[in-house]
């Protein structure tokens, strides 16, 4: 047998999922935002110019294979970047264009509980703003949506400023400063960071690499004045629009786009993988050769959110269930005349089936008891004959013989 590829999983009832999606669709819409489809095959440099050569996505992360024409492609591993790559190719000059899209992601990382290596994102961009009242508007819609529409709770809403280029070379020069005499007691991975992706140290789970930062110089303490104005009005406006947050200096996010607002939602109820949704503002125009274009956007992992939601089983409107009316010809005689009566079924907007492969009244019954058929059509030789059949209503145990002509109106008539 050939199993599945590790990190990658069958969804057998996408119910929940698509219920979700429904939802955020829906949020979206109200918001003012378009649907958008991306291809899953991207050219490898998109990636490799826009989330960082120093970053575990591009450095190791990443589905890439040579096409035989020469070209690399990879499967990408998240939207951002393809979403610029559509608005620079399109040349979408309404600004800003607030879009949205999901789909598969593919990221080849260590499989564990909420980490797969296929994983669904539904992701979220605003391209072309500038205003910090966008940024606390978008963290207040998803706060909203996560609070009140899907009654989360057990989650706070990390928050950090990374300020602009400037500031953070300003800062990396007070951090390595900082960090210079006690250099050799941080572990290998942070030595290596410290010159190729210094602020990212801070995502060590090293104890003893903790203990050294907690005490480290704050980018936020380093910051220009204009970007500290900046990150005082989003706090301010976000505390206006109610929305908690926890400021959280040492939050770098995993991507090397972001400038000035970054953002996590993470809960107590993932377990180690605890982000269940993260963004910020991000400058990618320019770096994909296009005109400087200051944007926003998130992505949401729908895979981590539907764990959250499974001792919740109310909080997703699932579509009602629809009655099934199983037809149950007795032999191979009847079949033909079967098929016909599920026409007449499904032309009157019935949801209905028919067993065909399973000639004994017995074992049709009981393959109708674990449907959850709730009107069962039994046709035998009589029926046949006579024009007729026999309708039993699985729940109230009774059976009517009725014309065959008149069975859809039947069936609907005890299902409305
Ligand atoms: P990200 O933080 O890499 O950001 O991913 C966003 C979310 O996707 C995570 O919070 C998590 O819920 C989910 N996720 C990521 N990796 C996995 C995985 N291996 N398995 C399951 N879920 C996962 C981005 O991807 C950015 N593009 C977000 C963004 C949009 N920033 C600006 N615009």
């Amino acid at each position: 047998m050939i199993s599945r590829v590790r990190g990658t999983e069958d969804f057998l009832d996408v119910t929940r999922q698509n219920a979700l999606i429904k939802l955020l669709t829906e949020l979206m819409h109200r918001h003012n935002y378009t649907e958008i489809q991306l291809p899953f095959l991207e050219h490898t440099e998109l990636f490799a110019r826009s989330l960082g050569a120093a970053t575990d996505v591009i450095s190791k992360e990443m589905y890439t294979f040579q096409t035989e024409g020469g070209d690399s492609l990879s499967l990408r591993p998240e939207a951002t970047a393809s979403t610029v790559r559509a608005f620079l190719e399109n040349k979408i000059d309404t600004l800003p264009w607030k879009v949205f899209t999901h789909g598969p992601m593919f990221r080849h990382e260590r499989p564990q509980k909420g980490r797969w290596r296929q994983f669904t994102q539904f992701n979220i961009e605003v391209i072309g703003t500038e205003a910090v009242a966008q940024d606390a508007q978008f963290v207040a819609m998803l706060d909203g949506f996560f609070r009140t529409q899907l009654k989360l709770e057990n989650f706070v809403l990390r928050l950090n400023w990374l300020g602009t280029k400037a500031d953070r070379d300003a800062y990396k020069a007070i951090l390595l400063a900082y960090l210079e005499p006690q250099k050799t007691e941080i572990c290998a991975t942070c030595q290596k960071r410290l010159t190729t992706n210094t602020l990212r140290i801070f995502d060590c789970k090293n104890e003893d690499c903790q203990k050294i930062y907690v005490n480290a110089p704050k980018l936020t303490d380093a910051l220009s004045d204009a970007s500290k104005a900046d990150w005082q009005t989003l706090r301010t406006t976000l505390e206006m629009l109610s929305v908690n947050f926890i400021e959280d200096p040492f939050l770098v996010r995993g991507l090397d786009y972001y400038n000035a607002t970054v953002f996590e939602f993470v809960s107590t109820d993932l377990g180690a993988q605890n982000a269940f949704c993260g963004g910020g503002r991000y400058e990618l125009a320019s770096q994909l050769g296009g005109n400087p274009c200051p944007s926003l956007g998130a992505a949401l992992g729908i895979g981590r959110i539907l764990m959250m939601l499974e001792g919740n089983p109310h909080a997703l409107p699932l579509p009602k269930e629809t009655p099934l009316n199983l037809v149950l010809p007795m032999t191979e005689a009847q079949q033909p005349l079967g098929l016909f009566l599920l026409a007449s079924l499904h032309r009157a907007g019935l949801t209905a089936d028919i067993l065909l492969e399973k000639p004994s009244l017995k074992s049709m019954m009981r393959k109708a008891d674990k449907l959850g058929a709730t009107h069962v059509l039994i046709l035998g030789e009589d029926e046949q004959k006579a024009g007729t059949v026999v309708i039993k209503n699985m729940k109230t145990g009774t059976s009517e013989t009725v014309k065959q002509v008149e069975a859809a109106s039947h069936c609907s008539g005890h299902t409305i």
